[in-house]
């Protein structure tokens, strides 16, 4: 029995399998039902019961030493099986890629940022989980104003059953990022802020309760309500045709004073009325106003040096019109069937 175990410890010491295979086979022959070891066990049996402690560890030590050798070439092989190259056949044609398209909601944002980046406007970034100082405080949002209801919030974190400006919630507009870039930079500023936004609303064909917002600020001195107006007529010429017109109607937003929501004539029916622009012949695209001073103040820049114009717009509104898709829920979809029409266009 020594000498079998001698001779078993020596083959697994020596054992240098090339395959898989290989190490199989030694596996069944080693420590299978009918293998080595099971045939040493029926002896040790047999041993004298003053030998059976020596034996019985020679035998243990054995058993180990194959597992061990076992599991150390397996894997030794298995990695060389995953890094060696596979070719079979190198004259076989290559198989072509598979190549996906952007997603329309990333067309038409790169679309915005390339017109306001030929006006001279840079991309500003900004958390989406932000706190209740940059979505509202500082946009000049009064803690018990109502306009804070016009924006479903989600909460991460209330800091009391009262708003509060430590409240941490998702950003509800990217309006946030304006107050972050004031902070950030002296004027002049002209930044555009594309990014997500989040609000407690009833998913359907015209809401979802996450989309994208595109936001604008642009602070120098001496900007006037004219100097929105025509960047706005360009943006809008720019992304529906040269044909365009648009239009200002009085809104409110607490950030800016005055407020406006712009419109611009339906790029299907050119203003003549239509389903998509409801027989007015417009269409609103954004909102948008002189920043209102008590903002400017808020965060730092001195409201009698400088005055500014602010705007935003939502991206999928503006993907909607722009091809007229009637479902905003397809976007979030990723059914590939819609997303490759948008292959081409742009
Ligand atoms: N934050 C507004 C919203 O989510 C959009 C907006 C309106 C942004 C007017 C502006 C602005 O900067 O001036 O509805």
């Amino acid at each position: 029995m020594n000498n079998k175990i001698a001779a078993l410890t020596q083959a697994v010491e020596e054992f240098a399998p090339k395959s898989l295979a290989e190490v199989e086979d030694f596996r069944i022959k080693m420590v299978g039902k009918k293998g080595e070891m099971t045939a040493l066990m029926e002896k040790f049996k047999t041993v004298a019961p003053e030998q059976k402690r020596e034996f019985g560890q020679k035998l243990n030590a054995l058993k180990n030493a194959i597992l061990a050798k076992i599991n150390e070439q397996k894997e030794l092989l298995e990695n060389q099986v995953a890094s060696a190259p596979q070719i079979d056949d190198m004259s076989r044609p290559g198989s072509a890629e598979q190549l996906g398209s952007r997603h329309p909601i990333s067309l038409v944002k790169q679309e915005i940022i390339d017109i306001f980046s030929r006006l001279g406007y840079t991309v500003a970034d900004g958390p989406e989980i932000e706190d209740d100082n940059h979505v509202f405080s500082r946009l000049n949002f009064p803690m018990e104003h109502p306009a804070r209801d016009m924006q479903d919030t989600f909460f991460v974190e209330k800091a009391g059953s009262e708003p509060s400006a430590d409240d941490v919630l998702l950003r509800t507009h990217t309006s946030s990022i304006q107050v972050r870039t004031m902070q950030q930079q002296e004027p002049p500023i002209r930044v555009i802020c594309p990014g997500r936004v989040f609000r407690n609303e009833a998913i359907s064909y015209r809401a979802h309760c996450i989309f994208h917002q595109v936001e604008g600020l642009y602070i120098d001195k001496n900007v006037s309500f004219a100097d929105m107006k025509q960047s706005l007529l360009y943006f809008s010429k720019e992304l529906f045709g040269e044909k365009t017109q648009i239009r200002m109607r009085p809104s409110y937003f607490p950030f800016t004073e005055p407020s406006a929501e712009l419109d611009v004539s339906c790029n299907l029916c050119g203003g003549k009325g239509c389903p998509v622009c409801k027989g007015t012949g417009w269409l609103e695209i954004m909102g948008c106003g002189m920043v209102d001073p008590n903002v400017l103040e808020a965060n730092g820049i001195d409201s009698k040096e400088y005055s500014g114009f602010a705007f935003g717009m939502g991206v999928e509104r503006i993907a909607m019109l722009k091809f007229g898709v009637k479902d905003l829920r397809l976007y979030f979809e990723n059914d590939v069937r819609f997303l490759h029409q948008f292959d081409s266009v742009l």
